[in-house]
């Protein structure tokens, strides 16, 4: 295992800890990246090169770790239902062995904030040995998997210290966003009007991920709950179901605290015999197309004495009619672009958790930036 050597070179500025600084940086770094791949100015996805044809192939493999894995998994709900391109996401210590048929008109596509990880690379190389081409997603331009693809897709999230990944995070869903839209366009399943007002959408969503930055207060208050216990449960469904994994996983690492992300229509199906008095559920659920699905999941908590703590936009709040812990407001914001902003609160409250609690949240005890070793 690797600490990160750009440490020495990057200072943390005004905040406590780079990763409080790498948060706020979003906005920034967002609005850098999506400009590399979007064309503003005429409505539409930029010209970039790509190692393969959208329009030729017929699945795409994406492989990666941790939270670059949970970006893929948002990509692959994306894909599917914009592009309609069929995607296989792997956890990449298993995709490495579990020697899944790549047919010749397959691509593969590599997600990792450092181009370094061992398992992600292995996947790699398993895929040029199958002949199928390959893309990465990585932020550090000058890493072993940029050099091994076929064509990279960098993001601009500059150096990332803290070792749980926040702004590589939001940079990779930006740069899948946009890779959604060439792909659609490629594919013939969105139409120009349709891709001008999605290049629209994501090019507010730098403005939204700071209006989130600004909802400090109650996230605290949340942040000051979960610092008492020892088990919390996030839910979410569709793009929301990766991003309840990520809110877990973020919690986890960072303050210690046991914490699962589940599909919010999974929880009959095993976790609902965990909720008690003592059991806060963190709810992630914009007033989306299944918004409703979830309030009922919520009723299901709240029936056996669960504490809600939901997460949602002003339409949502005015609409689940239950008792929660807190709600989080964020603005409201089109469907393709929440991953994006929602990430934020979930940054936020595993951050001012592990602050409250006096964990290391730069350096959380037994991670490491980039695994090196399998
Ligand atoms: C480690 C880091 C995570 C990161 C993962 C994948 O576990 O602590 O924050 O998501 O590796 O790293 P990569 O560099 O491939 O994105």
């Amino acid at each position: 295992q690797q600490s990160s050597g750009a440490s020495q070179m990057v200072d943390k500025g005004n905040y406590r800890h780079f990763m409080e600084k790498e948060i706020h940086e979003q906005p920034e770094v967002i609005s850098h990246t999506l400009a590399r791949y979007l064309d503003f100015a005429q409505g539409t996805v930029a010209n970039f090169d790509l190692p393969f044809d959208f329009a030729k192939i017929e699945r795409l493999a994406i492989s990666a770790c941790g939270t670059a894995y949970l970006a893929g998994l948002i990509g692959k709900y994306w894909l599917e239902r914009y592009a309609r391109l069929p995607v296989d996401i792997d956890i990449a210590s298993e995709f490495r062995y579990r020697e899944m048929p790549l047919p010749e008109n397959s691509a593969a596509l590599f997600i990792s904030q450092s181009g370094e990880t061992a398992d992600t690379l292995a996947s790699l190389r398993y895929c040029r040995g199958e002949g199928i081409p390959i893309a990465a997603i990585v932020n550090v331009r000058e890493s072993t998997m940029a050099r091994e693809s076929d064509g990279i897709f960098p993001t601009l999230a500059g150096p990332e210290i803290g070792v749980a990944s926040t702004k590589a995070f939001t940079c990779q869903l930006s740069v899948l966003a946009a890779l959604t839209l060439k792909a659609a366009r490629a594919r013939g399943t969105i139409t120009p009007d349709e891709e001008k007002a999605f290049v629209r959408q994501l090019a507010e969503a730098p403005r939204y991920v700071s209006q989130a930055l600004k909802l400090s207060d109650g996230i605290e208050k949340v942040a000051r709950e979960l610092s008492h216990v020892r088990h919390v449960l996030y839910l979410g469904r569709d793009t929301n179901y990766p991003l309840a994994l990520e809110g877990a996983l973020k919690l986890k690492e960072l303050s210690y605290i046991h914490a699962e992300g589940y599909a919010a229509g999974e929880l009959k199906h095993g976790p609902i015999a965990l909720i008690d008095e003592q059991m806060p559920v963190i709810v992630i659920a914009p007033h989306d197309r299944i918004f409703e699905k979830t309030v009922s999941n919520m009723q299901e908590v709240a029936a056996r004495g669960g504490r809600i703590v939901l997460i949602t936009d002003e339409k949502g709040a005015k609409n689940a009619t239950l008792d929660t812990l807190e709600t989080i407001v964020l603005p409201d914001v089109p469907e393709f672009v929440a991953p994006i902003v929602y990430a934020l609160p979930i940054q936020m409250l595993a951050y001012h958790t592990a602050v409250l609690m006096g964990t290391d949240a730069d350096q959380p005890r037994n991670l490491a930036k980039s695994v090196t070793v399998e």
